[in-house]
């Protein structure tokens, strides 16, 4: 087996990894919401005011920090009146965007500031600019956050609650390029400008207003819109990025159904993401020392599973994507000096899930298990870490890592190794502080078309690893195909 030798500094603190980079999202697509997540008061599948208790229990054991909704497409042509009050009364909607099917409104503003209050997570909205009003997003913070007496707040008494609930992020539309409203990024940078100065900070409650940003490699999306506004505006702008095997949004390739040599340029694909949080990054300096990136959707974005319904984006999840994960996350990690959170697209159902469900029944993906082994880099300080590298199919540098130090002084490392071929041994030298214990689990699987199914929910799951504390720091096997956690205590 070959050796390669790792290096972490203890002491050389690089940059704080918000929680929130362990974020999710929930758009109101497929059986994401609806038939996912919430399954109304009324279903047999135990349930805390419609949503579903497996998943609250598996959110809560990621330690989910914060979840985007209602969009997404959908934010863009969400109306948050329809969403309050008796719920027979609620008027229905079609959703044009996903599947042309009936939006009944059942779950709306209280179904989901209780979930989040219940799941101990940040509320991230996305505001209606495409197809709202000023006044209409203005009247959502009102509802949502004042205390006084307003026709919004007395509103939202009347329907049940009496405190405000908290609100940090607000995000002033979503992909203003394209499905939020086709437009023009030095006119959607004045609309954003407009939008958000009616967003106000009512009693202790601080937004965090996101501005919509770029698509993938848009730079002169992101210049136009930072030339626009300023960090008095915005705190950060988004940036969507997804994991498209072909490369080709109209013919993605199968999720489960893959050559080797797709596998790799998927591996590919996914890292660079962490190219374009650069560049985007060097542009975004010359305009403001403080404005962050928020990776608001990213994830494996493959062809719909045969027999689905297109327009709910329905796809398998193998130990492909929890590679994707894993690298993606390391990325995120290394790079948390800019961002300051990301949503995997999505929670449920939907493209790179965590979780699926058919009727009661429930199956943690692979990719749920590494959000599950990385959860401890959540608020750590990211360490200096190095890591000698191979490369793996070609195409890419096999092994990806990170390390970061908590409040205690535990320390968290998080390997991927992609390769399809070679295990590798890593002997990680630790500077600095000295430890006496290591904790590991590993998630691989022989075979990386391999997926969690309701036959089988229980393929691939994390199982105990052998770390070895050594005179200069720890010692361990990074198989094929897999990802691997270590705490250091
Ligand atoms: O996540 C699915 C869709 O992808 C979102 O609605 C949209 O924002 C993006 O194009």
């Amino acid at each position: 087996m070959k050796k390669l030798k790792a290096v972490v500094n203890t002491l050389d603190k690089k940059s704080h990894i918000n929680r929130e980079i362990y974020g999710h999202f929930s758009e109101h697509l497929g059986r994401c919401i609806y038939n996912g997540i919430y399954v109304g008061e009324n279903s047999d599948i135990p349930n805390t005011n419609g949503v579903r208790n497996d998943i609250i229990e598996a959110f809560k054991e990621i330690k989910m920090p914060v979840l985007r909704w209602p969009g997404g497409c959908f934010a863009d042509e969400y109306h948050w009146k329809d969403g309050i009050g008796e719920k027979s009364e609620r008027p229905k909607m079609v959703n044009t965007h996903w599947g042309g099917v009936t939006e009944d409104n059942s779950f709306g503003t209280h179904e989901f500031f209780n979930m989040c209050e219940e799941l101990g997570c940040e509320p991230y909205l996305a505001g209606n600019v495409g197809s709202g009003t000023v006044e209409e997003l203005a009247d959502w913070i009102e509802y949502i956050t004042f205390d006084g007496v307003s026709p919004m707040a007395d509103l939202r008494r009347k329907n049940g609650r009496e405190k405000p609930w908290k609100l940090k992020y607000l995000g002033i539309g979503n992909e203003n390029w394209g499905c939020g409203g086709n437009m023009r990024p030095e006119y959607y940078a004045d609309l954003y400008r407009r939008y958000s100065t009616y967003c106000r900070n009512f009693g202790g409650n601080e937004l965090y207003k996101v501005a919509g940003g770029p698509n993938v490699d848009d730079y002169n999306w992101t210049t136009k819109l930072m030339e626009g506004i300023n960090d008095f505006h915005a705190k950060a702008i988004s940036l969507h990025y997804y994991t498209i095997p072909s490369g080709d949004f109209f013919n993605k390739g199968s999720a489960t159904d893959f050559t080797d040599e797709v596998y790799y340029q998927t591996i590919k694909n996914a890292m660079h993401i962490g190219t374009l949080i650069e560049k985007h990054n060097n542009i975004m300096k010359q305009h403001s020392d403080n404005m962050k990136l928020i990776v608001d959707e990213w994830g494996c974005w493959f062809d719909v599973q045969e027999g689905t319904n297109p327009g709910f984006l329905f796809q398998q999840n193998t130990m492909r994507d929890a590679i994707v994960a894993a690298v993606s996350l390391n990325i995120f990690n290394e790079h948390s000096d800019v961002v300051a959170m990301a949503n995997l697209a999505q929670a449920v159902n939907v493209l790179q899930a965590l979780l699926l469900t058919e009727g009661e029944k429930l199956v943690k993906t692979p990719t749920y298990h590494v959000f599950n082994m990385y959860k401890t880099h959540q608020d750590a300080e990211l360490l200096y870490s190095y890591c000698e590298n191979e490369e793996a199919g070609g195409k890419i540098p096999a092994v990806t890592k990170s390390a970061s130090i908590d409040k205690d002084g535990h320390v968290t490392l998080t390997f991927s190794n992609a390769s399809l071929e070679e295990d590798f041994e890593i002997e990680c030298e630790l500077v600095g502080n000295s430890f006496t214990k290591a904790e590991a689990q590993v998630l691989t699987y022989g075979d990386v078309h391999a997926y969690n199914d309701f036959e089988d929910g229980e393929r691939i799951v994390p199982a105990e690893h052998k770390a070895e504390i050594t005179e200069k720091g720890v010692k361990f096997t990074l198989p094929k195909l897999s990802v691997v956690s270590v705490r250091l205590f």
